[in-house]
């Protein structure tokens, strides 16, 4: 199966023990520090504990520590790569405290390595739009221990004003720009990261609000499933 780009490994029944995708999880965060990808100790501690293929489907769970999107249950629904999430976490530097808002819950693992970060100070809010994928993501997290993330069920670029506002915020969906209602949802200051569709590529894009305005830096191309709703993306590269 080819999912925008990427070749998806065959479903088949997991074979592989605890102890083995712990050991594969350990290798994992090892080679994304010694790519330079992985610098804070917290993100480290939380992809470290976090075990990824607990929010996988159980005929992908196998594939859990390989640098490919899996499918989740739900319409276009991802759980994104491994390196995305200290390519996302990184520059937006979530750290101990944060409140933070996340467009795509997928499947629960992305709130889950936040809400890890974070701590008990911070908040984690998650907005999903398929509500086949929102029920996997709410099941994952719960079994998980993670049942204070707020998951809501809707379109994220409105964001969700009840909790705003929020220091950090990712789209996990590549979007045409960044929704106006999630940058006022930004508190001054604030850090928002999203794949913006740029000509004929995406372009993951760190969005920082100052007193003037907004700041937007460009940091590498990348390759996501496009947002829906009202902002939604079409015919994307
Ligand atoms: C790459 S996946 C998210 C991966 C997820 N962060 C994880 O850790 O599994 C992108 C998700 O965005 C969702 N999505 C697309 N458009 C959306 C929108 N407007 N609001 C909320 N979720 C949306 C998709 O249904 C999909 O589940």
């Amino acid at each position: 199966m080819v999912i925008r780009g990427w070749i998806v490994p065959p479903p088949k029944a997991p074979t592989k023990t605890a102890a083995e995708l712990e050991s594969e999880r350990r290798a994992k965060v090892r080679s994304l520090e010694a790519q330079g990808m992985l610098r804070s100790a917290r993100i480290k501690s939380a992809l470290l504990k976090v075990p990824r293929e607990e929010f996988i489907p159980r005929q992908y769970r196998d594939y859990a520590y390989e640098e490919v999107p899996l499918p989740l249950p739900g319409a276009q629904a991802t759980i994104s790569c491994p390196h995305s999430y200290p390519l996302f976490y990184e520059p937006l530097e979530l750290a101990r405290g944060h409140r933070f808002l996340e467009i795509g819950t997928g499947s629960g693992y992305g709130a889950a390595v936040a809400r890890e970060v974070v701590g008990d100070q911070g908040l984690v809010v998650s907005i999903e739009i398929d509500p086949v994928t929102h029920e996997f993501a709410k099941r994952n997290l719960e079994r998980m221990g993670y049942a204070d993330v707020l998951l809501i069920l809707g379109d994220g670029a409105l964001g969700y004003p009840a909790m705003a506002p929020y220091d950090r915020l990712a789209l996990t969906a590549a979007c045409r720009d960044f929704p106006a209602p999630l940058i006022a949802q930004l508190r001054p200051g604030g850090r928002a990261i999203a794949p913006v569709v740029e000509d004929d590529r995406q372009i993951l894009t760190l969005l920082t609000k100052e007193p003037g305005g907004v700041r937007r830096e460009k940091l590498c191309p990348v390759l996501y499933v496009a947002l829906r709703g009202a902002c939604a993306t079409e015919a994307l590269p």
